[in-house]
């Protein structure tokens, strides 16, 4: 039994949506988790996952290992035993691990529904994703959910944390590239951060996070009436308030200059940050050139995605 997930970036108001305002992310299909599970004649659950150098049996994993939890909440929301052994479950994943790319919420997906598939039950889309949450949990701390929602339906979303995140159409297609700093992006300790920076200065960061607001709204107003050149300069107003949150770093910085220079229309650090990924907004011929811009900046690996 196989299933995948793709990865996935915020185009808009990461951070501000762990405080309740709006945020849009999508897919992105050029990455993604595999997770097959097969019968296999030795008695146990096997797990592998050579990405993150993990060859080990379910039982020898401590119980809040995000791969054993998932595997142990579905049981459990089945209400069925975790079978008694003979499985293998095999991941294989080319999201980059740690890079604001929801690595650890594609892997979460994609193992549900294969271990669903693998026990001839099905799950909605919406149980898949409050399981998911469930695991985002030990990730990250205080996730908003975005993450896996974005991953578990594959589609855009406009998202409200505690709130079913809303599809919105795509006006006319716009081009991104993505740029990786190579740098690891601790998310759990970037939304810490930002937590108590916003208990020191509430007033400062409530006015940051209203701003953000806003710009998640104008963004989805440009996106869907079909004027996505309008999302450049918002970009980098986001960008900027990132910053203000302290989130950014000298990487990302670089990445965002040369993608501006190479002659983007807008760009920004996406995700977690302090390392992971920056997004820049491109005319659809102008991809490459900001792309080879991005790489000659140190980026460590860049994806040219197509939002429609
Ligand atoms: C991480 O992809 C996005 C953050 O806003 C955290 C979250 O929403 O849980 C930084």
């Amino acid at each position: 039994m196989k299933s995948s997930a793709p990865g996935k970036i915020i185009l808009f108001g990461e951070h501000a949506v762990v405080y309740g305002r709006p945020a849009l992310a999508i897919p992105v299909m050029q990455v993604q988790v595999d997770v097959e599970v097969l019968d296999t004649s030795r008695a146990g659950i096997f797990i592998n996952a050579p990405k993150i150098n993990l060859h080990a049996e379910l039982d020898a994993l401590p119980a809040d290992h995000p791969i054993a939890s998932v595997i142990h909440n579905l049981f459990s929301t089945l209400d069925l035993p975790a079978p008694a052994g003979g499985l293998e479950i095999n991941i294989e994943s080319t999201i980059p691990v740690a890079a604001g790319l929801g690595s650890g919420a594609a892997v979460s997906v994609a193992l549900i529904r294969a271990l669903v598939l693998y026990v001839e039950r099905s799950l909605s889309d919406e149980q898949v994703n409050n399981l998911a949450y469930e695991v985002e949990k030990l990730h990250h701390g205080t996730p908003s959910g975005i993450d896996n929602t974005v991953i578990t339906y594959a589609k855009p979303v406009y998202f409200i944390k505690g709130k079913p995140g809303e599809r919105f159409k795509v006006g006319k297609p716009f081009t991104i590239v993505i740029g990786d700093t190579g740098m690891p992006a601790p998310t759990k300790e970037a939304v810490g951060d930002v937590r108590r920076l916003w208990l020191k200065d509430p007033i400062r960061f409530e006015a940051i996070f209203n701003e953000i607001s806003q710009i998640s709204l104008i963004a989805r107003r440009s996106i869907e009436s079909g004027m996505p050149e309008m999302l450049g300069e918002i970009m980098d107003h986001n960008h900027a308030f990132l910053q203000e949150m302290s989130v950014s770093s000298i990487e990302l910085d670089r990445l965002v200059n040369a993608a501006r220079d190479a002659g983007a229309i807008g760009a920004k650090l996406s995700g977690g940050g302090r390392g992971g990924n920056m997004i820049a907004l491109v005319k659809k011929e102008d991809a490459e050139s900001v792309a080879q811009a991005i790489m000659s900046a140190g980026a460590k690996q860049t994806i040219i995605t197509e939002v429609s």
